[in-house]
């Protein structure tokens, strides 16, 4: 493992390739591979038990390539998995937890709205971070069922998709919520057309940019950013087909590869 090791990126499926965006983005000399287990999602409504060992087999894949960090990013494994990877393994390992601290300081409605998985929602650590943070606030949480199949096949702006949305934030605009923290990293994908169900007063946040910035943090500390800007590679592997992944990082389709691959 080396400055020159790649960034290794896992979600359920292709929803955590919005935070790839946002790694590469700030460190485009960086070689990455990501890893979409699109053939296990949705995650979002599996036992934790499950979830821990799709998270151990995604982490050792990433390991047995080369990588030199690996990036959780999907907030269903975060939640359920972290600790346990973080205490199996000896590599540098973030999260990507939902942005509930931001939208309940920055709340002047003093109500914000959490859409995010079942196993998000209920796990113990969203729990201890709402806990901490929304005291004096009120939280409308939802757990956006349905949406991930969707996206995982590249039906965005479907009627159905629209239908969905229309009823997941209905309770949130009812309680006058300002701030609508995306707490999966697939919704992302869905941010055109949540703007134009919400009311105009209403921000939406999720948690990929401050995610990038915590990785580049822990790669500038252990001295592992890599310095040249040549033979910059970009993976992708998915165990399913590769037509959605292509579709939602078509503007990177010159310097990107997609592959499918049984992981
Ligand atoms: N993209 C994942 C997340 O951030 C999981 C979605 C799912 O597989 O249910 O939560």
């Amino acid at each position: 493992m080396n400055k020159n090791s790649p960034i290794g990126i896992f979600d359920s499926g292709v929803g955590g390739s919005s935070i790839w965006q946002e790694i590469h983005q700030l460190m485009p000399k960086e070689n990455t591979i990501y890893l979409a287990d699109s053939k296990n999602a949705p995650y979002g409504n599996k036992a934790k038990d499950k979830i821990v060992s799709l998270s151990i087999k995604n982490t050792e894949a990433l390991i047995n390539m080369g990588c030199k960090i690996i990036v959780v990013a999907c907030n269903t494994a975060t939640t359920n998995a972290i600790d346990i990877l973080r205490s199996t393994y000896n590599i540098p390992i973030i999260g990507i937890e939902p942005a509930i601290k931001p939208a309940a300081l920055q709340t002047k409605h003093k109500s914000i709205g959490i859409l995010a998985t079942r196993g998000t929602l209920s796990s113990a650590l969203f729990h201890k971070t709402a806990k901490e943070f929304t005291k004096e606030i009120s939280v409308v949480e939802i757990i956006g069922e349905g949406l991930v199949p969707l996206i995982e096949n590249d039906e965005l702006a479907t009627n159905e998709m629209e239908t969905l949305l229309k009823k997941y934030t209905a309770p949130m605009v009812a309680a006058n919520i300002d701030y609508l923290v995306l707490g999966c990293s697939h919704y992302p994908y869905l941010i055109p057309q949540l703007q134009k169900i919400l009311p105009s007063h209403v921000s939406i946040i999720d948690s990929g940019e401050a995610v990038a910035k915590q990785t580049q943090h822990v790669l500038h500390q252990q001295g592992l950013l890599k310095e040249s800007n040549k033979e910059v590679t970009l993976q992708f592997f998915i165990n399913t087909k590769t037509e959605t992944l292509k579709s939602l990082l078509k503007a990177y389709s010159q310097k990107i590869t997609v592959e499918t691959l049984d992981f």
